[in-house]
């Protein structure tokens, strides 16, 4: 089943007499379980899209289903199902952290929410510093809040946007794990957005890529990558380094870093060119001392797409 259904979403803003179309007409289902990537260049209508489909905007035209209704008709349902955590939430910075959470908590109706609030202190490492004021956290700290005023009600659908800015490595790793943990436990289905693209791939089962308002692709990390058919090769001999150079030279192949032993270049994986180069290079009797082949990221993707090479 389709806990999160889009279809031809448009929203427009109007301002000193000109119209924006920051979502123009997507269209995309996140089945149940499912954790979906919204991605794309600042401006694509990602946040616009999540403000839209947790009722903060309103829509121009287009349906949205969450958990099989539509929110304007089954809103205190939906609402209690669902939650959002953005970078940008605006907590009370006069309440402290626990002070926040009462009030989300009794908001969304949350039963049992003294013993709720502690667990997700718990959980985000928050406890030593739960009665301190909002305005008081380090930006990580907020993060972290958020994120707990985000599963407060154990959302079926959850909608994080960009919720993890400012968290350190340490703690950025220990949230995906957390965010991870909590889908699987509860077969919740969340949309994600974020720039980190190691994230994204990380936890994402599907990708989105929005540009200018619309969905360009839709479909796996793995899917995504394809796209790009570039290899970059990194190889050390031990020596013949020039009888090397010019070999791959010979091959068509530019050698575009070279340090000591160790060369670098990109070729292409079309029509078998680089399974082709690096046999042959063993069969030219070169020793290879290291041989590494790297293939595109989700950031080439990314780069790709934004730019549309
Ligand atoms: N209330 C508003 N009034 C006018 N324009 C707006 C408003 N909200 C968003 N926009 C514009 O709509 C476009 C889409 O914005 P949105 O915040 O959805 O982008 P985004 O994909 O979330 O970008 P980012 O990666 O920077 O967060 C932008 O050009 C933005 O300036
Ligand atoms: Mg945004």
């Amino acid at each position: 089943m389709n806990y999160i259904e889009v279809r031809n979403l448009v929203k427009t803003f109007k301002e000193r007499g000109k119209t924006l179309t920051a979502v123009d007409g997507i269209s995309f289902s996140a089945k149940k379980g499912e954790i979906f990537g919204l991605l794309g260049p600042n401006g694509a209508g990602k946040s616009t899209t999540i403000n839209i489909l947790t009722g903060l905007l309103e829509k121009d035209s287009g349906t949205i289903k969450l958990l099989g209704f539509e929110p304007e008709k089954n809103w205190e349902y939906v609402k209690n199902h669902c939650n959002v955590a953005t970078a940008y939430s605006w907590l009370s910075d006069v309440l402290t952290i626990r002070q926040n959470l009462k009030v989300y908590a009794r908001l969304y109706g949350v039963k049992n929410h003294e013993q709720k609030i502690n667990e997700l202190l718990e959980l985000f490492e928050l406890k030593e510093i739960a009665d301190r004021k909002v305005v008081r956290l380090s930006s990580g700290e907020n993060t972290r809040t958020v994120l707990c005023k985000g599963l407060i009600n154990d959302p079926k659908v959850l909608f994080l946007d960009e919720c993890t800015v400012g968290l350190d490595p340490d703690i950025a790793d220990k949230t995906r794990t957390l965010i991870k943990d909590y889908q699987k436990k509860n077969d919740c289905t969340i949309l994600f957005t974020s720039h980190y693209m190691y994230e994204v791939e990380q936890l994402c089962d599907r990708i989105a890529f929005m540009s200018e308002g619309k969905i360009v692709r839709i479909d796996t990390s793995d899917n995504l990558k394809r796209m790009i058919k570039k290899r970059t090769v990194e190889i050390a001999v031990k020596k013949d380094v020039g009888a090397l150079k010019n070999f791959l030279k010979t091959e068509g192949v530019d050698v575009w870093f070279g340090k000591g032993n160790n060369l670098r270049f990109e070729v292409t994986t079309e029509k078998d060119k680089m399974y082709k180069v690096i046999s042959k290079i063993f069969h030219q009797g070169f020793m290879l001392s290291n041989l590494h082949i790297q293939g595109p990221t989700l950031d080439d993707i990314f780069i790709k797409i934004s730019r549309k090479k």
